[in-house]
């Protein structure tokens, strides 16, 4: 690879021995994608920040490079991690995972990242700008940097965004291209899309065809809400490998279809009516008896938007005592609904913000074990998704609304 002279620096040591550890990563995986050279990035958001991710050995690693001097360069955000740290009680986390959260995000703070534990960071202060390349880890954050912001990166793991936190730099290439980023696949979207969930359910169905292809969007309303545009990057990014798309109109490297696909034709098209909503709903949808116990929304976490509107829907309004309601969120947001008062009317109906982490992400088989959860509902395709596949509970996936009506009859219909 082509190395400058600061980054030839940089893997001579000269910087100290985790910074040339750091660059020898970026090098290694820079010769596997046969990069040319380096990009400087602007930020980081950093995937391994849950220990139920990171493990105990990623715990050690990352401890061990923060005793030893090692210091992020750029403005490096971290995704969620495996608990509320304030509500961890309540939530049932053991032990073991509390310590060793504590040791994992002291660690990254003492590098010189920011603590906000969200899987948003855009939503709070990492947000990049058009063409700026950034080194982001977290699917659904990717996709909506790469595809919405117009920021450049690739689908980064643990060890190669601690790198790049270390160095300021990611190999050249992929979606840092210009020419990978124009879109294969075209989609005519002909439901009526009028929730959040029914963008998830969009970007689901079309994450499945086109699996790390690039899809381009034809018919979303130049209206959609960045709510929207959030919940689209997380399903396409969970049912496919897809980190960047565009819509016609819409996202800014798609102004036109000739922007949109390079001036080339779109290797594939397909469509997005009811009937492919509705199967899709179906799909996720894997609970049977309309008995549940657990209602979650906020996957990918909730903006102060989405919880002032839940508040509003709750005023007046009783969670069922058998149901737990959670609206999982960042602290940032949080800090602004409990100046709102939404918090409360929140507490008052028997829902909980919980901040920090997501079902995801924190050490779920124990939490539903020691909580006794038999069911969830959701309105999150990517954890309608997750809560199926990897910790087997059955789910009703859904709209807000639905999911408010569930937990309040602590049934689906
Ligand atoms: Fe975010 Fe967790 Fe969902 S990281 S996108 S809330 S699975």
């Amino acid at each position: 690879m082509d190395l400058s002279r600061e980054e030839q620096m940089m893997a001579q040591g000269k910087f100290g021995p985790v910074v040339e550890e750091a660059m020898e990563i970026l090098i290694k995986l820079g010769e596997i994608y046969e990069a040319k050279k380096m990009v400087k990035v602007a930020s980081v958001h950093m995937p391994g920040s849950s220990v139920t991710v990171a493990g105990e050995g990623g715990t050690r690693f990352v401890k061990r490079q923060a005793d030893r001097g090692g210091r992020f360069i750029v403005q490096t955000s971290l995704n969620p991690a495996a608990m509320d740290f304030q509500r961890w009680q309540e939530m049932r986390v053991p032990l073991a995972f509390v310590s060793m959260q504590r040791q994992l995000t002291e660690a990254y703070s003492q590098m010189g990242a920011v603590a906000h534990h969200t899987c948003v960071p855009y939503l709070v202060g990492n947000a990049p700008r058009l063409g700026e390349h950034i080194a982001w880890g977290e699917s659904s954050a990717v996709a909506f940097a790469n595809s919405v912001l117009g920021a450049r990166t690739n689908r980064e793991g643990g060890p190669s965004a601690l790198a790049s936190a270390l160095t300021g730099r990611a190999p050249l290439y992929g979606f840092h291209l210009r020419e990978n980023r124009v879109g294969k696949v075209l989609v005519h979207v002909q439901a009526k899309l009028k929730t959040a969930f029914d963008y998830g359910t969009l970007g689901y169905f079309v994450g499945k065809i086109c699996g790390d292809k690039v899809p381009v969007f034809k018919g979303i309303s130049h209206q959609v809400r960045v709510e929207e545009l959030k919940m689209l990057s997380a399903a396409l990014a969970t049912s496919g490998a897809v980190a960047l798309f565009h819509a016609i109109g819409v996202t800014p490297e798609a102004l036109t279809d000739e922007q949109a696909f390079g001036r080339k034709k779109p290797e594939d098209s397909l469509t997005f009516g009811q009937k492919e909503h509705d199967q899709t709903v179906d799909f996720l949808t894997t609970a049977k008896n309309d008995y549940l116990n657990l209602v979650v929304v906020g996957c990918p976490h909730s903006s102060i938007e989405e919880i002032r509107s839940i508040a509003q829907l709750l005023v007046d309004k009783k969670i069922n005592p058998e149901v737990d309601f959670w609206v999982c969120t960042s602290l940032a947001a949080k800090a602004i609904a409990d100046r709102m008062g939404y918090t409360e009317i929140m507490a008052q109906s028997g829902g909980k913000l919980i901040c920090d982490t997501c079902p995801v992400l924190a050490p779920m088989d124990e939490i539903i074990k020691a909580n006794g959860y038999t069911a969830l509902a959701t309105n999150s395709a990517k954890l309608a998704h997750y809560a199926a596949g990897k910790f087997s509970l059955p789910v009703y996936f859904g709209s807000l609304s639905w999911c408010l009506r569930a937990a309040a009859m602590g049934k689906w219909h």
